[in-house]
């Protein structure tokens, strides 16, 4: 007898080096309870060929590859596909926006705006691949802590699925858009009296005592999916890569994946060089750029505060990973104060396009590292927005209708009696 073939994808432990096999039912290495990370053997093909197979699937409109994450299978998880959830997800635009560039000062912005996903952010891309994988695995039900994006997308796909979810919340803390998605969509929901760390922590140890598969972006699979925001914006600019792509960091798993589809696109020869990643924080849930500053010396946790409640995380999951992926970029991080989270978001939205506040640190920290001569004017960014304007509209009616001190962009509704010489007077003549 011939000897079985060698497995085309596996997961290493980044802490002990372990290697588990691909449909091993642990979100953390069963050995040390490290992170995992998945390997895919190199596609065969090459990359002229790979690019070309991408290429050859842009138009496809209907099963798994009318998908913007599995439209990249083998580069996600090429042994998955009679398994494949998906909605579709993905196929998200590339915008320009002159209003937008200007105000950054770099002309060649671009905006990739994951906002437009099915639930209207990114998560969607690794809740495809993750609940994808719980059904491989024939997880009973799903479970994630989150600040609110990933609950969304985790309590639609699961139900899609059919299957049943656990989302941990912190109370309070949530944006509107977010929690009423995570009920409409069936989730049981726990709003936890404590902040995002407390949830996640909460979230690893239910998840193993109930059997429940846990989703967080520790759960190696989630990352795979990720990585495909920057395989489709690479594929919209023609393969060609820009000098920078900028997004906004919390939890550290967009971080971590795009940095892993960059060594991977250019290992594989899809791209022959990498764009430097900047991650932006929130000034006041920065430890990965506070531990940025000190050359990486020690991983950082703080107690966060900040008006992006998507980002407002003190202790993330994914640091060492995004410490690679900085490292392997010549990448960045820095940070950028709620106020100017607040103006980039109010020029993303006046520009039609719009986001949630997470999202706004991007183009925030876009214009911050133009300033500071890190990015030059005219460098190819692409900042990604993470989230739709609709998530958070409490945030959005607020900064509108606040008397004082009222913001420099604000839009204030007028209220009048039903009288047409109101509209007049209210309009000036
Ligand atoms: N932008 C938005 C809109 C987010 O929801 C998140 C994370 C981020 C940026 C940061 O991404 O964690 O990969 O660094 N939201 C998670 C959640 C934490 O639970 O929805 P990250």
């Amino acid at each position: 007898m011939s000897a079985p073939p060698a497995p085309s994808t596996w997961q290493v432990c980044a802490s002990c080096g372990s290697e588990i096999p691909e449909t091993d039912p642990h979100p953390r290495c069963p050995r040390c309870r490290g992170l995992l990370e998945l390997y895919h053997q190199p596609p065969a093909q090459g990359g002229n060929a790979l690019r070309a197979t991408f290429d050859a699937r842009w138009g496809v409109r209907r099963g798994a590859l009318a998908s913007g994450v599995w439209r990249y299978c083998e580069a996600v998880l090429p042994t998955a596909r009679e398994h494949i959830l998906s909605y579709p997800e993905g196929n998200t635009p590339l915008l320009a926006s002159a209003a937008v560039a200007r105000w950054a000062g770099a002309p060649e912005l671009l905006l990739k705006h994951e906002g437009q996903n099915p639930t209207g952010s990114f998560k969607d891309r690794g809740m495809t691949v993750g609940v994808t994988q719980a059904r491989r695995v024939q997880a009973r039900a799903v479970a994630c802590a989150s600040t609110g994006n990933t609950a969304a997308a985790l309590a639609a796909y699961a139900a899609l699925a059919g299957l049943p979810a656990l989302v941990l919340v912190p109370k309070g803390q949530v944006a509107l858009g977010k929690l009423a998605q995570a009920l409409a969509y069936g989730a049981r929901t726990l709003l936890v009296r404590g902040n995002f760390d407390d949830c996640l922590e909460l979230a690893d140890q239910a998840s193993e005592r109930l059997g429940a598969y846990l989703l967080n972006s520790v759960n190696p699979f989630r990352l795979e999916g990720q990585k495909t925001i920057v395989l489709e914006l690479l594929q919209q600019l023609g393969w060609e890569p820009p000098d920078w792509i900028v997004v906004p960091a919390g939890n550290l798993g967009n971080t971590a994946a795009f940095g892993k589809a960059l060594k991977e696109g250019r290992a594989w020869g899809l791209i022959d060089r990498a764009p430097r990643l900047a991650a932006v924080q929130a000034e006041g849930a920065a430890p990965f750029a506070q531990s940025f500053r000190e050359g990486f010396a020690q991983r950082r946790r703080v107690e966060p505060h900040t008006v992006a409640t998507a980002i407002n995380i003190g202790n993330p999951a994914s640091y060492e990973r995004a410490v690679r992926a900085i490292r392997d970029t010549d990448g960045v991080v820095t940070t950028v104060s709620d106020d100017e989270i607040l103006e980039a978001k109010a020029i993303v939205d006046g520009a039609g396009i719009g986001c949630e506040p997470a999202s706004a640190a991007a183009l925030a920290g876009a214009r911050r590292l133009i300033r500071e001569h890190v990015i030059r004017p005219r460098d190819r960014v692409v900042a990604v927005l993470t989230g739709h304007v609709l998530k958070d509209p409490e945030t959005v009616t607020r900064y509108h209708q606040e008397l004082e001190p009222r913001p420099a962009r604000a839009n204030r509704p007028i209220e009048i009696e039903a009288r047409l010489a109101e509209v007049e007077r209210v309009m000036g003549g």
